[in-house]
């Protein structure tokens, strides 16, 4: 079995291989071709934090994962992730542990190259601007996703905790200078949004995180943060402008997120507004972007193929690299 730890997995994967990695995903999903049961959800003690278990399994693939992701809201505050993780990735053909990864790095990287995927396939072509809300534990990713879909010239970042948007502003600059884009703390939400080609949100908020008439026609936003239906980042007040809404996976994040569950219980869309998963564009069965004034919405609640595909890569490539430690 081969141990997989942060850094290890970030020179086993390159962005672009996520983002292409997902795509397939994608594809396999809306083609039922992936087994996976619902999550198991456990609530602890302190009625905030939550255990939840994760599997998948691909033929396609030849393997099956099981992610245990652990959400503890309150980490941020101690230096903590709120997200640790670990992946356990299974050989299709014997059932033995091939490898245990970082699944906090892990679920980053996919979710990450989920944005990247959609900004790939749904953002027009000249994009010149990004926007970026929220700082934490999986805004690098988000980022990094973000400049390899699309050259920008800048992205505009904001977080509630100035200080820590600024220290992010900071590594990220030097983490991601080979893409040249200028990373700009901005005033607030409005500043961030305002002009911007791409948006990503990924914070917990349970609010909207930005005023929805002042995003700017042709833009492509990803919705990250809300994975539960009390949870939402969006202002309802883009809907009206906005063409189209895709998902990772349809079903699911019409399951689980506020982001589509309060907009619809309000009566602003109905479900039939939410066209479908980003694998039905990649397949060509409904149309993407159309034109370049076109508003649309992706939101991404992840699921646990997308940590499967992910880890089969990063292990396929961590072995021939010589990557890792073994474990007898
Ligand atoms: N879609 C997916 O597949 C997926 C995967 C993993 C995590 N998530 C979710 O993404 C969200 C972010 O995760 P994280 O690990 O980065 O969290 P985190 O706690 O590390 O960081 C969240 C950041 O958001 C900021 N924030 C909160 N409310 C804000 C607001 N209204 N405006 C601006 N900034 C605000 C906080 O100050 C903090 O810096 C969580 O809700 C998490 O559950 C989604």
């Amino acid at each position: 079995m081969l141990l997989l730890s942060r850094s290890d997995i970030k020179k086993a994967i390159t962005m672009r291989e996520a983002i292409e990695a997902n795509k397939k995903v994608f594809q396999l999903a809306v083609d039922d071709k992936i087994d996976s049961p619902l999550r198991t959800v456990m609530l602890a003690k302190d009625g905030n934090s939550t255990f939840i278990f994760m599997p998948a399994y691909s033929p396609d693939m030849d393997a099956a994962a099981l992610k245990v992701i652990n959400i503890f809201p309150q980490n941020i505050d101690k230096g903590l992730l709120s997200s640790p993780a670990q992946v356990m990735l299974i050989d299709g053909e014997t059932g033995y542990v091939s490898a245990l990864l970082d699944g906090a790095t892990v679920t980053q990287i996919r979710t990450g190259a989920s944005s990247g995927a959609a900004f790939d396939v749904l953002a027009k072509k000249d994009c010149r601007k990004g926007a970026l809300i929220g700082t934490g534990g999986m805004a690098a990713m988000q980022l990094a996703g973000m400049v390899e879909a699309r050259k920008l010239e800048e992205v505009k970042i904001f977080d509630m905790n100035e200080e820590r948007c600024r220290k992010f502003i900071e590594v990220m600059q030097e983490e991601l200078s080979e893409y040249g884009t200028k990373f700009i703390q901005a005033k607030d939400s409005d500043d961030c949004i305002e002009d911007a080609d791409l948006i990503i949100t990924v914070t917990p908020s349970p609010v909207p995180v930005f005023d929805g008439t002042k995003v700017k026609a042709g833009a492509t936003i990803s919705l990250v943060g809300a994975y539960e239906p009390h949870k939402r980042e969006l202002d309802p007040a883009v809907l009206p402008r906005t063409s189209k809404i895709f998902c990772d996976l349809r079903d699911a994040a019409l399951a689980e997120t506020g982001d589509l569950i309060i907009p619809i219980a309000d009566g602003i869309i109905t479900e039939d507004d939410v066209l479908g998963s980003l694998g039905d564009v990649l397949k060509g069965t409904i149309a993407g972007r159309e034109s370049d004034d076109e508003i649309i919405i992706y939101d991404t609640v992840g699921f646990a193929a997308m940590d499967l595909m992910a880890a089969k890569v990063i292990y396929d490539n961590a072995v021939k690299a010589g990557i890792g430690t073994t474990w007898e």
